[in-house]
């Protein structure tokens, strides 16, 4: 399969790529910004199975085609893209800096409804949109101040992934959003010093490595909470 991981130099999504590249029959291009992540993680599997590319999606404005190119001339056709890099910035409605309300509107929601539509050329029938959202953007669970412009952003990814899998279902291509609660990673650790995360992430990338390749067969335009504990 080809797969296609947004931030996959640390946390979440390094770990998903690297339980990804467990199988034979997968290969997995990791995009991020930090370049010598990116050469360290490819080196965490045999070699052609994880795929650096160094690109800032901040600069991801329009799908103009740029990335596109990049991406197809890797692969000629994408089976499972997951949407998991992310920005949290912590600070109270009133308070935060609207430079960081808008960095991660722009990460966490415009970005990768812009990569979907910029991608969409390239995915297959059966293929599978894995989008990473957070229980803090999960109706109905408990809110936690100075997260308000998170949270709603990936309230905002989760609705788009209800909405996408109405339009691409035509197309045969499925469409669902994990949430997880807390993970322990560097988002995780800065957001929240000294609280410890529930899950680790080599447990959540067993789960959506298994998801990406599987969850399709049972789901579509779901939203899955991915936390052992309320909240
Ligand atoms: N950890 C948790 O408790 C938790 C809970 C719920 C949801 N989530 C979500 O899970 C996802 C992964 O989180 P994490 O905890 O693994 O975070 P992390 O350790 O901070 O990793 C974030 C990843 O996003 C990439 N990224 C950020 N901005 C980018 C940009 N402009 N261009 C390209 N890549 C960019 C980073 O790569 P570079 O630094 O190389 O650019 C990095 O690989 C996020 O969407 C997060 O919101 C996390």
């Amino acid at each position: 399969m080809n797969i296609l991981i947004t931030g996959g130099t640390k946390g979440i999504g390094l770990a998903t790529a690297i339980a990804l590249s467990r199988s034979d029959v997968n290969r997995i291009l990791i995009i991020g910004r930090d370049s010598i992540a990116l050469k360290k993680a490819a080196g965490e599997a045999a070699p052609g199975k994880i795929i650096p590319l160094c690109f800032d999606l901040s600069g991801l404005r329009n799908d103009d085609g740029v990335l596109l190119k990049m991406v197809s001339d890797i692969f000629t056709g994408l089976d499972v893209l997951i949407n998991n890099a992310g920005v949290l910035i912590t600070g109270d409605f009133d308070k935060i800096s609207m430079d960081d309300a808008r960095q991660m509107t722009e990460i966490n929601f415009i970005v990768p409804a812009v990569l979907i539509r910029e991608l969409l050329p390239l995915m297959r029938q059966g293929s599978h949109i894995i989008n990473i959202s957070s229980m803090g953007g999960f109706q109905g669970a408990q809110k936690f101040r100075g997260l308000s412009f998170y949270s709603a952003s990936k309230a905002a990814l989760a609705c788009l992934t209800e909405c996408l899998a109405v339009e691409l279902e035509e197309r045969k291509i499925s469409v669902n959003c994990l949430a997880p609660g807390s993970v322990d990673t560097e988002m995780f650790r800065q957001a929240f010093p000294g609280y410890r995360a529930n899950l680790n992430t080599e447990t959540i990338a067993d789960f959506i490595s298994w998801f990406a390749v599987n969850g399709k067969k049972y789901y579509n335009g779901k939203i899955l909470p991915l936390s052992t504990s309320t909240p």
